[in-house]
C-alpha cells in the first residue's frame, strides 16, 4: 500500500514536500485506507477526517514539523494511543494527524532519584515493566495500559485504577519537554523535585489535551513496590451502603490502594462476555473491590477493616495473583464489555462523596425517562467520587441523553469530566463547569502557546 504517490494531496501545495524532508518519506501517510486506521474514535461515537498521518522519529522532528504546519496555518491534532474517550485524538476537516507512534523509548531507571524518562509515545505497560525491572512501581494504572501513551495521559491526565494512593497523572510528572507550534522545544527532564523557577510546565501542560503544545518526552516519578497486595470484594444491597463502605475503607485502611464500585447488570455482562462465572451464588446490586498494598500482613489488616463494615452480604478476597487478577476482571473488563454492544455515550464524572449515592441512584431514572430504551451502566473509582456514566442503545448523536446528565452533575457540584477530558465530546458542556471569565483565561493561555491557533482546534475550549 503505498504512502503517496498517485493520490491528490488535501495539503497545502508545498507542505507534504516539507513534511517529507522532516519525516522521511515513509513516515507522511496519505492513503486513505491507512488514513481510515486513525480517525476512528475508541467509543465509536465520531468519525474525523484526516489528509496525512506524519510520525516524527524525535523532539526535533516533531517540533519542525508543528512549525511547517504553522506556516501553512494547517491544524494538527496530536495522536498517541487512541484510546482517549472524549473524541480528542481524532482529527476533523482535514487536519494533520502527529502520530507518536515512533517516540517509545523508556530509558533505563534512576534508582537514586528513583524516576523514569520515556518519550511520549512510549506504552504505560513499556513504563510500568521498567519500573517492575527495577523494583518500583508507576503509580498510575489503567485498563488500557497496553495501548495508552504516557504522553496522551499527561495531555489528559489521566486517573485510573489507584488515583486513591498515588493521585492521577499529574502528581507523578516530575518533567516534561514539548514541542509548540512556533518549533519552541520547552521544559527540561531534570531529576529536580523541587525547582521554583517560574511557570511550572508539568502543571501546565498535564490536562491541556493537546491544545497547548505536543509532549515529546516525560520523566516520571516511581514509587516503591508493595510487598503484600490483597483484594477482596464485597456485596450491598444499596447504593447508600455501598457509598459509605467506601468512605470507611478510605478512612481507616492505610494500605489502600484501590475502591472500585460496579453493579449487578455491569457484572453480568462481563460474565457473559467473558464466559465467566459470577463472584456470588446471588447477585448483589452493587460491589465494592478494595484493593491493599503495602508491608507484610495487608490482607490481616483489611480483614479488620472489613469487619466494621456494614451491610456487607457476600464477600470475597483474593491474595495470589491470579485470584487477584480474576477478581479485577470483574471491574477492569467493563469498557471492553459494555463497547461491544454498539456506540457508547460515556459520561465520566465525580460528585462530592456525600452526593455520590443518591447520584447514582437518580442518573438512571433521568436517563430513561428521557430515552425508555436506554441502557445505563454504572460503574467506578468509588474511594474518588468518580463514576462512569455509560449508556447504550441510543443514537451516537443523541446529545440529550448526555446533557441531562451533565446537568444533574452540575447542578449537584460535581464535574462533568473527572478524569478523561473534555475532548470534543463534552466541549458544548464546559461552560457548566466554567465561568465565562475562566474560559477567556484559558484561551488568553492557549494564544501564547500556540498563537498560530493550529494545535487541537475544536477541542477543549469552545470557538470564541
Ligand atoms: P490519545 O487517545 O491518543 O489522545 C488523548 C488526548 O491527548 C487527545 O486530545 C490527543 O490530542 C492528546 N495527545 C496524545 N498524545 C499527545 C502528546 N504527545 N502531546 C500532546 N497531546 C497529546 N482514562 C483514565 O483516566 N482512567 C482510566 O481508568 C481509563 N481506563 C481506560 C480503559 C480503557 C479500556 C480505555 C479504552 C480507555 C481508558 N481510559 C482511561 C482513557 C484513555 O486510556 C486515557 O485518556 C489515556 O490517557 C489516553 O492515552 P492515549 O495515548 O491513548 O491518548
Ligand atoms: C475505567 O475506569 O474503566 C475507564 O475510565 C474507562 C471507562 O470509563 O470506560
Ligand atoms: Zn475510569
Amino acid at each position: 500500500m503505498g504512502n503517496h504517490g498517485d493520490v491528490t494531496s488535501r495539503l497545502p501545495s508545498d507542505l507534504p514536500a516539507e513534511l517529507r524532508r522532516i519525516v522521511g518519506d515513509r513516515h507522511v501517510l496519505e492513503d486513505a485506507e491507512v488514513l481510515s486506521g486513525f480517525t476512528h474514535d475508541w467509543t465509536g461515537r465520531v468519525v474525523g477526517d484526516t489528509a496525512a498521518v506524519v510520525r516524527p522519529g524525535s523532539a526535533e522532528e516533531v517540533a519542525a514539523v508543528l512549525a511547517a504546519c504553522a506556516q501553512h496555518g494547517h491544524a494538527v491534532v496530536p495522536q498517541g494511543g487512541n484510546t482517549g474517550l472524549v473524541a480528542g485524538s481524532v482529527a476533523f476537516d482535514g487536519a494533520i494527524t502527529l502520530s507518536t507512534a515512533r517516540l517509545t523509548a523508556v530509558h533505563e531507571v534512576d534508582t537514586l532519584s528513583a524516576t523514569v524518562r520515556a518519550e511520549a509515545g512510549a506504552p504505560l505497560a513499556a513504563v510500568q515493566a521498567a519500573a517492575h525491572a527495577s523494583g518500583s512501581t508507576f503509580g498510575v494504572d489503567l485498563a488500557a495500559r497496553g495501548t495508552a501513551t504516557v504522553g496522551g495521559m499527561v495531555a489528559t491526565n489521566a486517573g485510573g485504577l489507584h488515583v486513591i494512593r498515588h493521585g492521577p497523572m499529574r502528581e507523578q510528572l516530575m518533567g516534561v519537554r514539548a514541542a509548540r507550534s512556533n518549533g519552541d522545544l520547552i521544559g527540561a527532564l531534570r531529576p529536580l523535585a523541587k525547582d521554583n523557577t517560574g511557570y511550572h510546565w508539568p502543571s501546565i501542560l498535564c490536562g491541556s489535551e493537546g491544545t497547548l503544545a505536543v509532549v515529546t518526552d516525560v520523566l516520571l516519578r516511581l514509587v516503591p513496590s508493595a510487598e503484600d497486595v490483597a483484594v477482596a470484594l464485597f456485596a450491598f444491597a444499596t447504593a447508600h451502603e455501598a457509598i459509605t463502605a467506601a468512605a470507611l475503607v478510605r478512612r481507616a485502611f492505610a494500605d489502600v490502594n484501590a475502591i472500585e464500585l460496579v453493579t449487578d447488570a455491569g457484572v453480568a455482562l462481563v460474565c457473559a462476555s467473558l464466559d465467566v462465572p459470577p463472584p456470588f451464588a446471588t447477585p448483589a446490586p452493587y460491589l465494592l473491590l478494595v484493593e491493599g498494598a503495602g508491608t507484610p500482613g495487608v490482607v490481616e489488616r483489611l480483614a479488620d477493616v472489613a469487619a466494621s463494615l456494614e451491610g456487607v452480604l457476600d464477600s470475597a478476597v483474593a491474595v495470589d495473583p491470579e485470584p487477584r487478577a480474576a477478581l479485577w476482571r470483574y471491574r477492569e473488563a467493563h469498557t471492553e464489555s459494555i463497547a461491544r454492544l454498539g456506540p457508547v455515550h460515556k459520561l465520566d464524572v465525580t460528585l462530592p462523596l456525600s452526593g455520590l449515592a443518591s447520584f447514582i441512584e437518580d442518573v438512571r431514572a433521568v436517563v430513561t425517562d428521557l430515552r425508555p430504551d436506554a441502557a445505563v451502566w454504572l460503574f467506578g473509582h468509588a474511594g474518588d467520587g468518580n463514576v462512569h456514566v455509560n449508556v447504550t442503545g441510543v443514537a451516537p448523536d443523541d446529545e440529550d441523553v448526555d446533557r441531562v446528565v451533565l446537568e444533574l452533575v452540575a447542578q449537584r457540584d460535581g464535574s462533568i469530566s473527572a478524569e478523561h477530558g473534555i475532548g470534543r465530546a463534552k466541549l458544548a458542556y464546559l461552560r457548566l463547569n466554567r465561568t465565562a471569565a475562566e474560559i477567556d483565561a484559558m484561551r488568553a493561555v492557549k494564544r501564547a502557546l500556540d498563537p498560530a491557533g493550529i494545535l487541537n482546534p475544536g477541542v477543549l475550549l469552545p470557538a470564541g
